[in-house]
């Protein structure tokens, strides 16, 4: 594998979008997962002391509620010397009636990128559309980028590798399951997605993995059976069933997805030393048990953690 250093020209990333995680290629999450080993080991020296975005400020605005997304955007963007903007709220942005155009072609007068959580992927694609600057996605209904990229790089810290490792990914085939299965295809791991019948992912992310995963190697299957989904696997992963907008469901997908709950009885089927990630927030008690988010092989607070140091990467990339 080629070592790749700050300022080698490996970075197609530059100025521009990030909207699902496909607008990556292998050799690129690569540069990515170099550049936050690389920013992590330099934290505490002087290195650490460059400001790549100073001068430049960046909005961030929020439609859903956040708690990771939001505070690891707000501290990445200030540890690089750049300035946050934060819109946070229906009241902050898009919600006047002023045209989605307008809103954004003001907006890119003020700032050097936009950085959003929105509902509909047709929303967050339409502002990138209008925008001259750099959109990358904080989340919608159907991706969540930022943190598949957090994900990897615990995956790759616990584990040493991503390539040829197994996961599976059990609950409802939402906005992660999408991008997990983009992230697998562009890690070389292996992605199982155990999910009942009517909650599948995308037909579009599977194609979009599939055709990475022509040159990684990485299977991506459907499983509907929890246990086969797990038996043997490395990476256990696990997501709310009732992702945000979706609070008026929660009882009837509670019923669905029972069988797909993440515990003790699930993990003994997985490999010995495998982790559990889950992107947070938990609702303990339903998609996992204490004594698996709670256990040696959860991981999940080094993953939020890592949604800062992915972040501080990927806005190097995409910023400059
Ligand atoms: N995992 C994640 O995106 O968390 P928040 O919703 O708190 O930002
Ligand atoms: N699928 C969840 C992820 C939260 C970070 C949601 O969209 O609410």
């Amino acid at each position: 594998m080629t070592i790749l250093r700050d300022g080698d020209d490996m970075n197609d990333l530059l100025g521009r979008d990030v909207l699902t995680l496909g607008e990556f290629t292998p050799e690129l999450l690569q540069f990515f997962l170099q550049r936050v080993s690389v920013q992590k080991r330099m934290a505490s020296t002087a290195a650490s002391a460059s400001k790549p975005l100073a001068g430049r400020s960046i909005a961030i605005i929020m439609l859903k509620p956040s708690l990771r997304t939001r505070v690891s955007f707000e501290i990445a963007v200030t540890r690089l010397g750049g300035t946050p903007v934060l819109l946070i709220g229906e009241g902050s942005a898009f919600s006047r009636g002023e045209s989605v155009k307008d809103t954004v072609k003001v907006l890119e007068r003020y700032v050097d990128a936009i950085v959003l959580r929105t509902y509909e992927q047709s929303h967050i694609e339409e502002v990138a559309e209008h925008a001259s600057v750099p959109v990358i996605n904080a989340l919608t209904d159907d991706y969540h980028p930022c943190q598949v990229l957090a994900d990897l790089v615990t995956i790759s810290e616990h584990k040493g590798r991503t390539a040829g490792l197994r996961a599976a990914y059990f609950g409802d085939g939402n906005n992660m399951a999408n991008t997990l299965m983009i992230g697998a295809a562009l890690s070389g791991m292996d992605l199982t997605v155990s999910c009942p019948t009517g909650f599948d992912p995308l037909p579009s992310a599977l194609a979009r993995a599939e055709e990475i995963a022509q040159s990684t190697g990485s299977r991506l299957t459907i499983e509907r059976d929890p246990r086969i989904a797990a038996a043997g696997a490395d990476v256990i992963i696990t997501d709310t069933w009732a992702s945000m907008g979706q609070e008026g469901e929660h009882d009837e997908r509670a019923r669905q997805f029972a069988p797909y709950q993440v515990n003790a009885d699930l993990m003994a089927q997985a490999a010995p030393g495998a982790l559990f990630l889950h992107c947070l927030p938990a609702h303990r008690g339903e998609e996992v048990t204490d004594e698996v988010i709670d256990s040696a092989a959860s991981v999940v607070y080094d993953e939020a953690e890592n949604r800062l140091h992915a972040q501080k990467a990927l806005l190097t990339m995409v910023m400059g």
